[in-house]
């Protein structure tokens, strides 16, 4: 899926951004910041061989921003999601998230701190299968210590926001491909996490139900201005989106929204 593009529409995307396209005056402060990267590179050895998948990236999202990695398959975009989400380590470069250089975190105060921080929402949904709708939406606020009853009155909002109310105590296997995946964005943003980061969240889907979990992620994104980082092959998902990317040889290329 080498799509060419087309002269002037793209650049390789510094370390300094662009203005943000937030109409509001904080916006741009330090603060609004909630994802950054820098330098990030990733290489994997295989027998004698080492694979160079990223090779120096910067990103920056803020508040309530939407952003699309397109690219082609192989080109590390899951791999890049993984790191922006703390869930590997790179083999360089830093993830900041909020004010926190994450990777110099101890292994188990980056477990916490991302799980308070990161909210994901997979190709496949990775819910557990034993436990129903609500309690997979109250899991990461109980692994990060929330009392019961709030933990459960919180996640009982976010099904009914993603309009589930009715599917509360169904198992993942009780529940269809589009309804799945709506209970993974509802377990995602339960949190209030600074950042959610899709991989191919539609992937899995039929286009009519793909189409309704992205408008539920823009909606959510929205309301609570909730950043997300949405890695897909749909191009009108970029059209939508406050930036676009693509990442090709390694690195990351602004594309022209
Ligand atoms: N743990 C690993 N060890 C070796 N190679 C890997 C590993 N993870 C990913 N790769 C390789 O890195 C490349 C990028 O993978 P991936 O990030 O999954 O691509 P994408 O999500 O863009 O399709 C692929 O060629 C893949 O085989
Ligand atoms: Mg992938």
């Amino acid at each position: 899926m080498n799509r060419a593009r087309s002269k002037g529409t793209t650049e390789t995307h510094g370390a300094t951004g662009t203005a943000s396209p937030s109409p509001e005056p904080s916006a741009g402060s330090s603060s609004d910041e909630v994802l950054k990267a820098r330098g990030l590179t990733r290489s994997f050895k295989t027998g004698t061989a080492r694979l160079d998948i990223l090779k120096g990236i910067d990103i920056d999202i803020r508040r309530g921003e939407i952003a699309a990695i397109h690219g082609a398959s192989g080109a590390g975009k899951s791999t890049l999601l993984h790191i922006l989400g703390t869930l590997d380590r790179p083999t360089s470069g830093q993830v900041f998230i909020g004010e926190t250089n994450a990777f110099e975190l101890p292994d188990d105060g980056l477990a916490e701190f991302r799980n308070r921080t990161v909210g994901f929402v997979f190709q496949a949904h990775h819910l557990l299968p034993e436990f129903t709708a609500i309690e997979n939406v109250m899991m990461p606020l109980l692994v990060g210590r929330s009392p019961w009853d709030s933990a459960r009155d919180r996640a009982e909002e976010l099904l009914g926001e993603v309009g589930l109310e009715s599917r509360l105590d169904h198992k993942p296997m009780e529940l269809s491909g589009g309804e799945q995946q709506r209970v993974a964005v509802a377990r995602a943003l339960v949190g209030r996490p600074h950042i959610v980061l899709a991989d191919e969240p539609s992937g899995n889907l039929d286009r009519e139900n793909g189409k309704a979990l992205l408008d539920l992620m823009w909606e959510m994104s929205h309301r609570y201005r909730q950043a997300f980082v949405v890695v897909t092959h749909d191009e009108e998902v970029g059209r939508r989106s406050d930036r676009i990317y693509r990442l090709e040889d390694g690195l990351l290329h602004a594309e022209a929204a």
